[in-house]
């Protein structure tokens, strides 16, 4: 019997949560990531090897999320580390938002985590962890990112609810939050090439530590709070080069 730890990460294809992949891996651990878009899918499996488990699944969508809690226990029996990830960012200026761009966000960033970890919360051993990526723009007012941001301050929220509703179980529940970091999700945006260098500019400059994040460096605050924050549920931890706590 394959006694090794196990994680899913939603949004494990790309990013920072392909990191967390990486890392988990590294440390000898079973690993399943899911993600959408077939080149990222591809790509993952080229870069994570034949160790990791790639799977497309829509994270946001709640037949597809059952069908994946069903494969999470059928291979892995229980799942040690939950790890929710993936996330929908599409700026949009208030006056032009549609209920169609903000329910995309809401179900991706909100929905999709809330009924993964209840789906998945039988397969969740005492001692087991889930951790959120939620966003610093949660504290912030961005004037494109008015649905972004709220739907990463209901995922604040979910971390504590979620926290409570997990705790007699002998689960943690936390999560990681990032400032900017050097990911595919800038580069994805629709916006204009010199807008996003203008906003990248911006961002940098903004960060008291005056530089993007990397995916690595959230993943190992990922893996802290999986493993190593054992006398802590229900918080988020900025990892934002100073950003949350110098400045707001
Ligand atoms: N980058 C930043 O500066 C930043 C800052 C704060 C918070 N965050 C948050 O950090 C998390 C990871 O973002 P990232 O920067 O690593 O972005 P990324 O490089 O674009 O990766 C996003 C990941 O989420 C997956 N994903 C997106 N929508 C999905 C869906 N509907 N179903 C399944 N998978 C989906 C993507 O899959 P495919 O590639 O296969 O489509 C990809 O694996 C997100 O929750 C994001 O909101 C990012």
């Amino acid at each position: 019997m394959n006694t090794a730890k196990t994680a899913l990460i939603t949004g494990g294809t790309n990013g920072m949560g392909r990191a967390v992949a990486q890392r988990f891996l590294d440390r000898g651990m079973r690993v399943m990531v899911t993600g959408q878009t077939p080149a990222s899918l591809a790509e993952a499996r080229a870069i994570l090897g034949d160790d990791a488990r790639v799977v497309r699944s829509d994270a946001g969508d709640l037949t597809e999320i059952d069908a994946l809690s069903r494969l999470v226990t059928d291979e892995f029996g229980t799942l040690d580390v939950l790890v929710l990830n993936a996330g929908l960012a599409e700026p949009s200026p208030f006056s032009e938002m549609t209920g169609r761009g903000f329910d995309a966000a809401f179900a991706v960033n909100v929905k999709g985590p809330f009924f993964t970890a209840k789906a998945l919360a039988p397969a969740l051993p005492d001692g087991g962890a889930i951790v959120l990526t939620t966003s610093i723009g949660n504290i912030m007012a961005r004037p494109t990112m008015l649905a972004y941001d709220a739907s990463k301050a209901a995922l604040r929220a979910l971390t504590r609810g979620l926290a409570a509703e997990f705790l007699p179980r002998g689960v943690r529940v936390n999560a990681v939050s990032p400032g900017p970091i050097r990911t595919s999700m800038i580069a994805r945006s629709p916006l204009p090439d010199d807008v996003k260098a203008r906003m990248e500019q911006q961002m940098v400059e903004a960060t008291p530590m005056r530089r993007f994040g990397r995916a690595e460096e959230i993943a190992a605050a990922v893996e802290f709070l999986a493993f190593g924050a054992t006398f802590t549920t229900g918080a988020e931890l900025p990892v934002d080069g100073g950003w949350s706590q110098l400045l707001s």
